[in-house]
């Protein structure tokens, strides 16, 4: 079937079908294109187009449709649909499309689904936090070497590193909101383009299906896919993120780091290398990443340059957005489980810790507290370095004495620094590594993630 016919002579050809019909891939709006017709019906009946029990009998009608079945040879989810409702609800089905525009339907269809899918991405989003967050809490002392350059920079506690994921896990939860306020707008009213002629009660409709309000221009609603671009940047945002920690963990889980053991049920063997405990998942999720891009990059570019108000280029909204769904919402899950399975072996990062003088910045703030101007603490304690790089000689091996020897703004007691936990307690300052400052940002952290359901 299809919604127009009388301008016609011929149908569309066979080519033609198979190029523009997107029933295969919009009937994942089945639901909400349901759900958006009731309320429209209802909105009818309220100026008088239908009556209230012509009304009802369309929405039991709609109710009874079934999921389109593999072979059903309409063009879109709305035409199938309305074909369904024709057939269970008679003529009377000829009214609900009275002003509605397909334009608008799609819209509407496309935000009630994204809102319900940016609620479940949110969710899946504090859980994997929460794994952090329980990572995190078995690790406040535990000390690891923080890089810069892939070198060695500074030493930090696991608590801390797992937090910087938890800050950016936290700002891609607030863009994905940032995306629901502008996705949760009612759009129906606008008709094709223009607006309606009926005066359905748009904000009534708005309640009805649990929306914040209603969009504010017909035109622009025909026109934008700008909120399910917000989505996609929302995504592509926590894909990186996600990305990123899955490459930090396939090199601390190597055998060259011996960092982190990553749980039997999330690796992978080889067909030929006995040995192998491939980090495939970590792969994978790195590799959605490149993935959930090229989505975001394809509507980009399909709205780019495209002339006021609908065009049919815009049916190309809904495979990338579905697939940067479904990509990141299954990325979220498996890192969680990832995350939950992971053990920290704590010997060797402390040993890249106190081997590497990560303590060097440690040595010459010491210095700076007993007088020292930085810059020469900085040349001194960097002479120091080239010395014992040049010994192979470990922090570890400087004794207090050896140090004075060394040169005498040193003093004895400034040893201590030598070890990666001293120098570390003095980064107090809000945002630092200090391990009680570490447990108050863990707590904190807690309570925010708490506040964010
Ligand atoms: N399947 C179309 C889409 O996804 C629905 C809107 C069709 N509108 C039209 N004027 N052809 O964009």
């Amino acid at each position: 079937m299809k919604l127009w016919g009388g301008r016609f002579e011929s149908g569309p050809s066979e080519v033609f079908q198979r190029f523009s019909w997107s029933l295969h891939f919009d009937r994942r709006l089945f639901a909400a294109d349901i759900l958006g017709s009731q309320a429209y019906a209802r909105a009818l009946a309220r100026v008088g187009i239908l009556q209230d029990s012509e009304a009802q009998a369309i929405c039991d009608a709609l109710a009874s449709i079934p999921e389109p079945p593999a072979d059903a040879p309409d063009e879109d989810i709305h035409t199938y649909v309305i074909r369904l409702l024709k057939v269970n609800a008679g003529a009377l089905a000829d009214k609900i499309h009275t002003g509605r525009s397909r334009n608008e339907q799609v819209s509407l269809d496309t935000r009630l689904w994204l809102r319900g899918e940016i609620d479940r991405t949110t969710a899946l989003l504090r859980g994997l936090m929460a794994s952090l967050l329980d990572f995190a809490g078995k690790h406040t002392d535990t000390i690891v070497a923080g890089y810069t350059h892939v070198r060695r920079a500074q030493p930090v506690t696991w608590a801390h590193y797992l937090l910087a994921y938890f800050e950016m896990f936290a700002r891609d939860h607030q863009r994905l909101l940032q995306a629901r306020a502008r996705v949760n707008l009612m759009p129906l009213g606008s008709g094709a383009l223009a607006g309606s002629g009926f005066p359905v009660d748009r904000e009534g409709l708005a309640g009805e299906l649990g929306f914040d309000g209603v969009t504010l221009n017909s035109m622009d609603v025909s026109a934008d896919r700008d909120w399910a671009l917000d989505y996609l940047s929302a995504a592509s945002f926590c894909a990186i993120h996600l990305s990123r920690l899955a490459e930090d963990w396939i090199f601390y889980s190597s055998d060259e780091f011996g960092w982190l053991d990553l749980g039997d049920g999330v690796t992978s063997g080889s067909s030929l290398m006995p040995q192998k405990k491939n980090p495939d998942s970590l792969e994978l999720i790195r590799g959605k990443c490149g993935r959930i891009f090229g989505s975001f990059t394809s509507l980009f570019t399909t709205m780019k340059g495209l002339p006021m108000t609908y065009n049919r280029d815009m049916q190309e909204d809904k495979e990338p957005l579905f697939d940067a769904v479904d990509q990141l919402t299954l990325s979220l899950e498996m890192t969680r489980g990832v995350v939950e399975t992971t053990t920290l072996r704590p010997a060797p990062p402390l040993q890249a810790a106190e081997d590497g003088w990560l303590v060097a910045t440690d040595l010459a703030e010491a210095l700076s507290r007993a007088g020292v101007p930085f810059h020469q603490a900085h040349q001194l304690v960097g002479r120091l370095v080239l010395e014992s790089v040049s010994q192979n000689r470990k922090p570890s091996e400087w004794t207090g004495e050896a140090l004075h020897a060394f040169d005498p703004r040193f003093s004895p007691e400034m040893a201590r620094f030598m070890n990666p936990a001293e120098g570390m307690k003095t980064r107090t300052a809000p945002g630092g590594t200090a391990p009680a400052t570490v447990r108050a940002a863990l707590a904190a952290a807690h309570s925010r993630l708490e506040s964010m359901s």
